[in-house]
């Protein structure tokens, strides 16, 4: 069976969605569904491509026992929208930078992440990167949040068994 593929989708892909690639990686793990599933994360602006995560994103994703090293940022492209079956928008704006560029024959779902955690008010994951450390520590809630219950989507879904 071909895997499901999640791709986590910010504005730099240097915070946010790395953040989310992190932990949503970690969730597929835990769950034994590493043959399931599969999880990448991009921008969808090309500022930082190349680039490692931002120190304060890897700082709390590792204070929370989530190792983000190995990430580097890259940026959307419409071919994303062919081999992606779900992109989750961290805010609006990316949200609407990426509907611009879907292909017609787009086979991805566009959501926007924060519909997966309804217990919170807020609908879209804050930028980080102008502001201090405690905007990070905010967004790991969200994202934490956001990640089990699409978790919990893909698997009622899909009917996913771990192996
Ligand atoms: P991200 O955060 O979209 O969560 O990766 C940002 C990273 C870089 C910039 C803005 C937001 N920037 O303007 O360079």
């Amino acid at each position: 069976m071909a895997k499901i593929r999640v791709l986590m989708v910010c504005l730099g892909n240097i915070c946010r969605s790395p953040m989310a690639h992190g932990v949503f990686a970690a969730r597929i793990r835990e769950h034994g569904l590493e043959h399931a599933i599969e999880v990448d994360s991009a921008g969808t602006a090309g500022y930082h491509v190349g680039a490692k995560p931002d120190r304060r994103a890897s700082q709390e994703a590792r204070s929370r026992g989530y190792d983000l090293d190995d990430l580097r940022a890259r940026q959307l492209e419409p071919e994303d929208f062919l081999e992606f079956d779900y992109i989750l928008t961290m805010d609006d704006a990316n949200y609407r930078n990426a509907e611009a560029i879907r292909p017609p024959e787009a086979r991805a779902k566009l959501l926007r992440f924060l519909d997966f955690a309804p217990q919170f008010d807020e609908h879209e994951v804050p930028d980080p990167y102008y502001g201090g450390d405690e905007g990070f520590v905010h967004v790991m809630d969200l994202v934490e949040a956001a990640a089990d219950g699409l978790l919990a989507h893909i698997r009622e879904r899909h009917t996913l068994k771990a192996s």
